[in-house]
């Protein structure tokens, strides 16, 4: 059999320890040929297809670092138009793909299940910091990214508290507050925002006031997809034909203007941004993501094709790719971190 293997979509820690446990699995086991297609779905966008072969050597010694040696992009869309369509179409039977193994977040996702219509069928590896792959409770890359986090409130504390100031630290997720809430608790946050639960500046003010009183510093944990009461998200720009066009950044800074007037302390912002996205994977990422590219090669050599590799209660599993298209793992008010948080004195917002 001849697999392709791409990782579409934003970078992420675990991506080389998958495309590792893809490649070794699928050689050792199953005898097959491994194809690295280059930038996601852009290496089978081009009169050309950019891809080169996955050998055992080519693979080894990649579990640890970060990024991944294929490339990625977050903008190629193969299914844009019936002329891309055609031309990925073709430079699959061209290239003698029997499948594609695909390692992206949910709009990844959902471009691999569209791909079944021109007759490439695809495996998906879920993978994204944000945590919110339906079907998902961890996706590879998170644990690092919340100890970044967890890691950066802590260098902000010393000097927050030094110099008497209310200091708001973003982090990514998008819709999901997953990062801020686990890094929040991790890091001590005093305040933790999250998409989920639309703020009330009031309320965030009587808080950093109380504070003023007491500790005299005061740390705001953040998720990039926080809003006011009434207000509308905070857009960085938008990447127009990308399959998620709205990239989110500067909340935070949303936050401290509105923010500065309550207080009499300063009120500082800090995006922490790609920072989150780099570096090597942690323990638990590197595992999590081996067994995700184990999975893979398994669904790839049973011919289950047009699932994705899940983790649930504990269990590596799958689901229907068409399940998880489009789908969001948001954090539900219900869940038991926002009670922790609440009981143990910190506020969300409201
Ligand atoms: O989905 C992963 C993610 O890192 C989000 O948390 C963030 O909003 C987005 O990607 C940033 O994308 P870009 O690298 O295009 O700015």
């Amino acid at each position: 059999m001849r697999v392709g293997v791409l990782t579409g979509g934003g970078d992420c820690p675990g991506l080389n320890a998958v495309i590792r446990a893809v490649t070794k699995s699928l050689i050792g086991q199953g005898q097959c040929e491994v194809m690295g297609i280059e930038d996601g779905f852009q290496g089978l966008m081009e009169a050309s297809p950019r891809v080169r072969e996955l050998t055992w050597d080519q693979v080894s010694g990649i579990l640890h670092r970060g990024g991944t040696i294929l490339g990625t992009s977050n903008s190629a869309n193969p299914l844009r138009d019936d002329a891309t369509k055609a031309l990925v179409s073709r430079n699959a039977k061209a290239l003698g793909l029997d499948v594609l193994v695909v390692i992206g977040g949910d709009g990844t996702m959902s471009l691999a299940h569209g791909l079944a219509d021109v007759g490439l069928h695809c495996v998906g590896v879920p993978k994204t910091i944000d945590n919110d792959i339906a079907h998902c409770e961890r996706s590879f890359g998170f644990d690092t990214a919340v100890a970044t986090v967890t890691d950066a409130l802590h260098r902000i504390e010393s000097t927050a508290n030094s110099h008497h100031r209310v200091m708001i630290v973003e982090t990514m997720g998008r819709h999901a507050g997953w990062i801020a809430l686990e890094a929040g608790l991790a890091g001590g946050a005093d305040i933790i925002v999250l998409p989920e639960i639309d703020y009330d500046i009031a309320a965030i003010a009587l808080r950093c006031r109380e504070r003023e009183l007491r500790q005299r510093y005061t740390i705001i944990c953040i998720g990039e997809g926080a809003k006011e009461s009434g207000a509308s998200l905070t857009v960085r720009e938008r990447v127009e034909g990308s399959p998620d066009p709205v990239r989110l950044g500067g909340v935070a800074h949303v936050l401290r203007e509105r923010l500065q007037p309550h207080l009499k302390s300063e009120v500082r912002a800090t995006v922490l941004g790609h920072l989150q996205r780099g570096g090597d994977p942690t323990p638990f990422d590197r595992v999590l993501a081996t067994r995700f590219g184990h999975r893979a090669a398994q669904l790839v050599l049973a011919r289950e094709w047009g699932r994705m590799v899940t983790l649930q209660h504990g269990e590596i599993g799958s689901v229907a790719l068409g399940d998880v298209a489009n789908a969001q793992r948001t954090v539900p008010l219900d869940h038991e971190l926002i009670t922790t948080a609440l009981d143990i004195g910190i506020s969300l917002g409201r």
